[in-house]
């Protein structure tokens, strides 16, 4: 997080899905707009949608969100007199593309929300499992308005079954958060914080962090050497994530979709692009890989079976190649 808090800015909770929840309960009304990442965690834009959330969307590139585009982006919105609460963006180790926010995105980032005064909700359960480089500051610690909420979680760490999780803010947020809070499930399961905090006092967690990150790492790099064995450079197109869950693959010539059909024919599973898209357009020839569940061997199956399910999706009558 990466400065010192006082306990009216910080908030416990029911998995950092509840925060984004909580956040929503707290600004928007039905119809406002959040800006987010296109593609985005689903989870997340699931919850917006339920509050009546409106999408106003950026692309990403290797560098994450195309800050660039926002300026005109949100002066088009509120030329129309309409209200954008706030701008959601996983800063490390996207999901689902696995890349990191760079840090001169970051400061510009920061810049656009000060000058058109709009709150930055900062997800981040990815940051602690990095398997390589140097941690990116966050933008909450880069922050000296008051306008990041930052939030991560015990789930990608500890256990997800934890539902443990936390958010800093500036008190007032927090504060509103907090009274919601109380009306959707009274306080986070104090057995489930009290196992968290134990763990952690006593020193498991530190202790356990450099394994699970080694742990991943192997998984990744399992990933990584089955994909470059089993699937062709010319159809396929992937970024080696530094860190996180998560491989976003490009399939220009296939859907997503329909080469899912054919890989679930193999009992392999993936999931599509197109879910990662809040306005529904998009994402029509990616998908994400999860890496950390499989073993490297069954991982190696799997993205064989893939590459034998891209293979029969070729010699299926119809097919074009460009
Ligand atoms: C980007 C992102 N935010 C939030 C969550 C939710 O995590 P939690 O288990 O803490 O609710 C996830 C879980 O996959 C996620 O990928």
């Amino acid at each position: 997080m990466g400065r010192k808090l006082s306990t009216s800015e910080l908030l416990i909770t029911a998995g950092s899905a509840q925060v984004i929840d909580l956040l929503c309960w707290a600004l928007l009304d039905r119809g406002d707009w959040v800006i987010c990442e296109e593609p985005t965690f689903q989870g997340a834009t699931g919850t917006m949608f339920n509050h009546g959330a409106r999408f106003l969307t950026v692309p990403c590139d290797g560098e994450g969100m195309k800050v660039e585009l926002l300026p005109e982006r949100i002066e088009r919105i509120r030329a129309a007199g309409e209200p954008i609460k706030f701008i959601y963006t996983i800063v490390n180790f996207h999901n689902p593309l696995g890349c990191d926010l760079s840090l001169q995105r970051r400061a510009r980032l920061l810049e656009i929300a000060r000058t058109y005064g709009i709150l930055i909700l900062e997800d981040d359960p990815y940051g602690w499992v990095r398997f390589e480089g140097e941690d990116i500051p966050s933008l909450f610690s880069m922050d000296d308005s008051g306008l990041v909420v930052f939030s991560s979680t015990f789930s990608k760490i500890l256990a997800p079954g934890t539902r443990v999780a936390w958010c800093a803010g500036r008190d007032e947020i927090i504060r509103k958060m907090t009274v919601l809070k109380e009306n959707v499930d009274t306080c986070t399961s104090v057995l489930a914080q009290a196992i968290v905090w134990e763990y952690c006092r006593l020193g498991y967690l530190d202790a356990f962090l450099p394994r699970i990150i080694d742990h991943y790492r192997k998984k990744r790099d399992g990933m990584e050497t089955a994909l470059k064995k089993h699937l062709s450079p010319d159809r396929v197109s992937w970024q080696k994530p530094g860190g996180g869950f998560f491989y976003w693959l490009t399939v220009p010539e296939i859907p997503a979709v329909q080469l899912l059909e054919k890989a679930l024919e193999k009992k392999v599973a993936f999931v599509p692009g197109n879910a990662f898209y809040p306005t529904g357009s998009g994402g029509l020839n990616n998908f994400r890989m999860c890496f950390t569940f499989a073993s490297t061997e069954m991982t190696d199956l799997g993205v064989r079976y893939i590459g034998e399910a891209i293979r029969e999706f070729e010699q299926e009558p119809g097919h074009k190649k460009s």
